[in-house]
């Protein structure tokens, strides 16, 4: 649809911000139609997401600064809780989603980066958040995001510094977990995926839940969080069934066998 596209792949799928010729930058458009293909992901049937940008260049490379030139102070407010609101979305949304990073990731692009489960890169990524160069704030979740993923010191220097880093630095920086050739980057994104999909669905979709909600709260009650999920695991099919395999396996090694989980 419009600027992203959607290819399902088995119980994986790849969303791509196709807009190449401003390098993914994210205009209201591109915004309306990421939104409208997460809402339309089934996540019956897919069981983790990989969102990169087309291209070879470019992630993304931030939000649209032709659209935000002229903006006035309330349009500017509204323009950065749409995209706090879609990037919300994705942080929160029920299953695993990994940003492959293809070039580009600066502003918004590494914003919305940070609102995905975790992140990859391509050799030649480049993050930063450029907006103090350009007299704003980074405005998609970028002051809050990034101090939560490199620590508030590491964050402030590169937000008041609005210096770009490459991906090596990125890695050392904990922004990124791995680094790989271009050429790479969408099958390693991919046979990450396919991992995760391939292991319990209400178990991992849980696993996010407890660690978003538990890092948004004191450790007591993140506990308690923790132990719902935990509870919630019990009684599916899938905790039985990945229970009784471990047990199988233990009576006799020969019965080893791929767990077949059901998301029920
Ligand atoms: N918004 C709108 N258009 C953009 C864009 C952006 N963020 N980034 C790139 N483009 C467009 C360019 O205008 C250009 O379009 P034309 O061909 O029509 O002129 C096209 O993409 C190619 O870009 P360049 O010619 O600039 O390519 P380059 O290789 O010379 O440079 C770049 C690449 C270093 C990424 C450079 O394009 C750049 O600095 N882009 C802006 C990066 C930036 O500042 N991002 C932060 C935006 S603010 C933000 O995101 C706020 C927020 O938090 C919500």
């Amino acid at each position: 649809m419009g600027f992203v596209d959607y290819e399902v792949k088995g119980n994986i799928a790849v969303i791509t911000i196709n807009r190449e010729k401003a390098l993914n930058a994210l205009n209201s458009e591109v915004l309306d139609d990421l939104e409208k293909v997460f809402d339309g992901v089934d996540v019956n049937t897919v069981r983790c997401l990989i969102l990169t940008g087309a291209g070879e260049k470019s992630f993304v490379a931030g939000a649209d600064i032709g659209e935000m030139s002229t903006l006035t102070k309330a349009e500017g407010e509204a323009f950065g809780k749409k995209g706090n609101d879609i990037f919300r979305k994705i942080e929160t949304f029920p299953i695993p989603v990994i940003a492959a990073i293809n070039g580009f990731a600066l502003g918004g692009g590494c914003e919305i980066s940070m609102s995905c489960d975790f992140r990859i890169c391509s050799e030649n990524a480049m993050f930063g958040q450029p907006e103090v160069g350009l007299g704003i704030t980074p405005g998609f979740g970028g002051t809050q995001r990034l101090a939560r993923t490199v620590g508030v010191g590491m964050a402030k220097q590169l937000i008041y510094t609005a210096r770009n880093i490459d991906a090596t630095e990125a890695l050392r920086i904990g922004l990124v977990n791995q680094v790989v050739p271009q050429a790479d980057l969408m099958a390693t994104a991919e046979k990450l995926a396919s991992t995760i999909a391939g292991n319990a669905p209400i178990a991992v979709r849980a696993c996010k839940k407890a660690i978003n909600d538990g890092l948004q709260t004191n450790i007591d009650d993140a506990l308690v969080i923790e132990e719902k999920l935990f509870g919630s695991c019990f009684e599916s099919y899938d905790q039985r069934e990945g229970m009784a395999n471990f047990l199988r396996k233990k009576d006799d090694p020969a019965k080893v066998k791929h767990v077949d989980f059901k998301n029920e």
